[in-house]
C-alpha cells in the first residue's frame, strides 16, 4: 500500500489547495448517494475532507471505483487519491474548516473493513456508559473524545511549560512503595521474593516529595499516577493524575501564588481565557457557614444566613431547641436561612413537591427537615409553611435576610450548627443545579479555601483523626494546646476549590521530628506503629530537613472543569467504570493457580459471589 501513503491530513487542504493531486487515509464518516454521485466524509485526527465520486459527470469515475464505493461502509478505514475542487458556491460549508473544498476520488483502496457497529460515532443519540468503555477505541474517535483529549494533552504540556520555566525538576517518585496515608484503602501488589510481603501502589507521591526536599531538590514537580481503593463518585478514578508539586522555604502565599501563576499560564495557553492574578480566600468556617461546603461553587450568590436571632425570638420550638445550651453551657447548634429570589424560580412560586425534594436532599445531609416560608406579593408578610412562628417579626425577618416580594425562604435547624449549615449548603448546590445558576460556558471561579481544622474527631472510630494528612503542620499558635484541644487546632493547610469541586489540595509541612512524633500520637499510632509505618520520613528528618511546603491539583478534574464537564471519565482516554472494572479488557482479571502459587497467595472468595458485575 506504499503508493497510498498519505500526501495530508483531513484537516488541512483549502481552496489555495485547488489542482492538487493528494492522497489521504482516514476512516468513512458518513456517506451519502445524491444522484449518481457518492459523497464520503473521510475523517482523521485532523478534520474531515469530503470525498466526491462523480459517476454522472463528463468525466465519470471508472465502473470499479463507483462498485467500490457501493461496498464502503461507516469506520472502513481507507486510502483516497483525487485532486482538489473548489465545492459548488452553494455546497459550501462554512462550519467546517475543508468546507471550502472537496476531493474528487479517481483512486481508492480499503485498507482496513470494519464490522457492524455497537453505536454510531459521534451520534448524540447517547450510547451507555457501559457500551462506551466497551468500545472505547471506537468512542475515542468521536469529536468530544477527540478534542477532550486533546485539551489534556495540551494542559499536561501547558503545566511542564509553567513548572519547569520557574525551576521546578520533574522527578519521578516509585509506584511500588510503602503506603502512604491519604485516608483511602491501599491497592497492594504481593511480592514474589519475600512471602506475605506487599508493594503499596502510592496513592499520592506525599512522603518521596518530602524527602526530596530534604535531599536538596528545592523545587519538584512531577505529572504522578495514583492510587486509591475508594468509592467511586464522577470525580474519582481508582487511579488518576496529580500535578503533584513541592517547595522549600516557603510560606503558605508562596505555594498559593505560584498555583496561581501555574493555574493562569494553563488557562491562557489551552484556553486563551484569562483568570484573575490573585484568587479569592476564604477560611474554612467562613465557607461553611455561608456556603455550608468546603468546596463552594461560588458561579453563584444564594449565601445561607444567620437565622439564629429570629428563632430565638420566635415561638417555632424546634428552632428554639437547636439554639439551646449544652450541658457545659455551650450553644453547638444554629439555625440556617437561604432566600431563593423569585425571579430566580423562573415558572412562579416553588410547588410543595419541589420543596420535599429540597427537603429530601438536606436529609442525605442529616437535617431533621427543611422549613420553608414566603415573603407574599404584598407588603412585609410572610406566608405559608412555617410563616405563623414569625407573624410578629415577619418585616424584620424579611429586612434582615435581605429578602424580596415573591422570595422563598429555607431554613435548616440542628444541635450541631454544621448539620445545619451542611444540610442546607447541599439545598444551595441543589438549587444552582436547578436553576441553572451555574451554568454558561467558560465561567471559571477560582476560590481558596485556608485555616482548615488539622484533625477532625472520627465518631466510629472516637479518635481524631488528620483532616488531610498527618504531615500538615499545625499554625504556629496551637502548638501549646495540641494534645489538650485537638479539635480547635488550625493547620496550614489550603485547598484550591473551582465550580464547587475540590481541584487542589496542599499545606505546609511539618519538619520538625519531635512535632511530627505530636501529630502520630494524637492520631492514634502509637510510637511503635508510627515508626513501623513512617520511621523513614521521622527518620530523613533528622538530618537537617528545610522548611517545606506544597500541593496537588488534580490533572483529570482540572482537565474536565476546563471542558466543561461532569465526569473524570470523560477526559481519561481508558477509565473504568463505577464498579472499578475495565469493560475493555475485563481487568481485574483472575490469576492462574500457577502465578499465584509463585506470589505465596490463596484466595478465599467471599460467600456471596460479588464477582457477577464482572
Ligand atoms: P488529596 O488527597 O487532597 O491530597 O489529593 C489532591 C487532589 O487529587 C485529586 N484527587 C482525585 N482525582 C481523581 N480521583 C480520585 N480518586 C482523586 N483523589 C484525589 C483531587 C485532589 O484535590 N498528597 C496530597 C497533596 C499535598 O498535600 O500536596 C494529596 O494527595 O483533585
Amino acid at each position: 500500500m506504499e503508493e497510498m501513503k498519505r500526501t495530508t491530513d483531513c484537516g488541512a487542504l483549502r481552496k489555495s489547495d485547488t489542482g492538487r493531486r493528494v492522497i489521504l487515509n482516514g476512516w468513512v464518516h458518513r456517506k451519502r448517494e445524491h444522484g449518481g454521485v457518492s459523497f464520503i466524509n473521510l475523517r482523521d485526527r485532523y478534520g474531515i475532507t469530503q470525498v466526491v465520486v462523480d459517476s454522472a459527470a463528463e468525466n465519470p469515475a471508472p465502473v470499479e471505483l463507483a462498485a467500490l464505493v457501493t461496498e464502503l461502509r461507516n469506520e472502513f478505514c481507507i486510502a483516497v487519491e483525487g485532486l482538489v475542487r473548489p465545492r459548488p458556491p452553494s455546497m459550501v460549508n462554512p462550519e467546517m474548516s475543508t468546507g471550502e473544498i472537496e476531493v474528487a476520488a479517481e483512486r481508492i483502496a480499503v485498507l482496513s473493513r470494519s464490522g457492524a457497529l455497537p453505536f454510531q460515532i459521534d451520534e448524540e443519540s447517547g450510547a451507555k456508559e457501559e457500551l462506551r468503555l466497551k468500545y472505547r477505541y471506537l468512542d475515542l474517535r468521536s469529536a468530544g473524545m477527540q478534542r477532550r483529549l486533546k485539551l489534556r494533552h495540551d494542559t499536561a504540556f501547558a503545566v511542564r511549560e509553567w513548572m519547569i520555566g520557574q525551576g521546578f525538576y520533574e522527578i519521578e517518585t516509585p509506584t511500588f512503595i510503602k503506603s502512604t496515608p491519604e485516608g483511602a484503602r491501599d491497592y497492594l501488589v504481593p511480592s514474589r521474593l519475600y512471602p506475605g510481603r506487599f508493594y503499596a501502589l502510592p496513592q499520592s507521591p506525599q512522603l518521596y516529595k518530602q524527602i526530596l526536599m530534604v535531599a536538596g531538590f528545592d523545587k519538584y514537580f512531577q505529572i504522578a499516577r495514583c492510587y486509591r481503593d475508594e468509592d467511586a463518585r464522577g470525580d474519582r478514578q481508582p487511579e488518576f493524575t496529580q500535578i503533584d508539586i513541592e517547595m522549600s522555604f516557603v510560606d503558605r502565599d508562596d505555594v498559593l501564588t505560584m498555583t496561581e501563576g501555574l493555574m493562569a499560564h494553563v488557562f491562557k495557553k489551552t484556553l486563551q481565557v484569562d483568570l484573575p492574578s490573585r484568587f479569592k480566600r476564604l477560611s474554612y468556617e467562613e465557607a461553611m457557614e455561608r456556603y455550608g461546603t468546603d468546596k463552594p461553587d461560588l458561579r453563584f450568590g444564594l449565601e445561607l444566613q444567620d437565622f439564629g436571632p429570629y428563632a430565638a425570638a420566635s415561638s417555632f420550638q424546634a428552632f428554639k431547641d437547636a439554639l439551646s445550651a449544652g450541658p457545659d453551657g455551650t450553644v453547638r447548634g444554629g439555625v440556617k436561612a437561604l432566600v431563593v429570589p423569585g425571579e430566580a424560580m423562573g415558572g412562579g412560586p416553588y410547588s410543595r413537591k419541589q420543596i420535599e425534594e429540597l427537603e429530601a436532599q438536606a436529609k442525605i445531609y442529616h437535617a431533621k427537615g427543611l422549613a420553608w416560608m414566603r415573603v407574599a406579593g404584598t407588603g412585609p408578610v410572610l406566608e405559608g409553611g412555617a410563616a405563623k412562628f414569625f407573624a410578629e417579626n415577619a418585616a424584620a425577618v424579611i429586612d434582615g435576610l435581605g429578602a424580596k416580594q415573591g422570595d422563598l425562604i429555607l431554613m435548616a435547624a440542628d444541635s450541631r450548627r454544621k448539620t445545619a449549615n451542611t444540610a442546607l449548603g447541599a439545598v444551595r448546590s441543589k438549587l444552582g443545579k436547578d436553576l441553572g445558576l451555574c451554568e454558561g460556558a467558560g465561567k471559571f471561579e477560582f476560590v481558596w479555601i485556608v485555616d482548615f481544622p488539622l484533625f477532625e474527631f472520627n465518631d466510629e472510630e472516637g479518635r481524631w483523626e488528620a483532616a488531610h494528612h498527618l504531615f500538615s503542620y499545625p499554625q504556629e499558635k496551637y502548638h501549646a494546646v495540641l494534645e489538650q484541644d485537638p479539635g480547635s487546632v488550625k493547620g496550614d493547610l489550603y485547598d484550591l476549590v473551582l465550580n464547587g469541586y475540590e481541584l487542589a489540595s496542599g499545606s505546609i509541612r511539618i519538619h520538625d521530628p519531635e512535632l511530627q512524633k505530636r501529630i502520630f500520637k494524637i492520631a492514634g499510632f502509637n510510637p511503635e506503629e508510627a515508626e513501623a509505618r513512617f520511621g523513614f520520613l521521622t527518620e530523613a528528618f533528622k538530618y537537617g530537613a528545610p522548611p517545606h511546603g506544597g500541593i496537588a491539583p488534580g490533572l483529570d478534574r482540572l482537565v474536565m472543569l476546563m471542558a466543561g464537564e461532569s465526569s473524570i471519565k470523560e477526559v481519561i482516554a481508558f477509565p473504568k467504570n463505577s464498579f472499578a472494572v475495565s469493560p475493555m479488557d475485563g481487568s481485574p482479571g483472575e490469576a492462574d493457580r500457577k502465578q499465584l502459587d509463585e506470589l505465596h497467595l490463596s484466595v478465599a472468595y467471599p460467600k456471596e459471589d460479588s464477582s457477577n458485575i464482572l
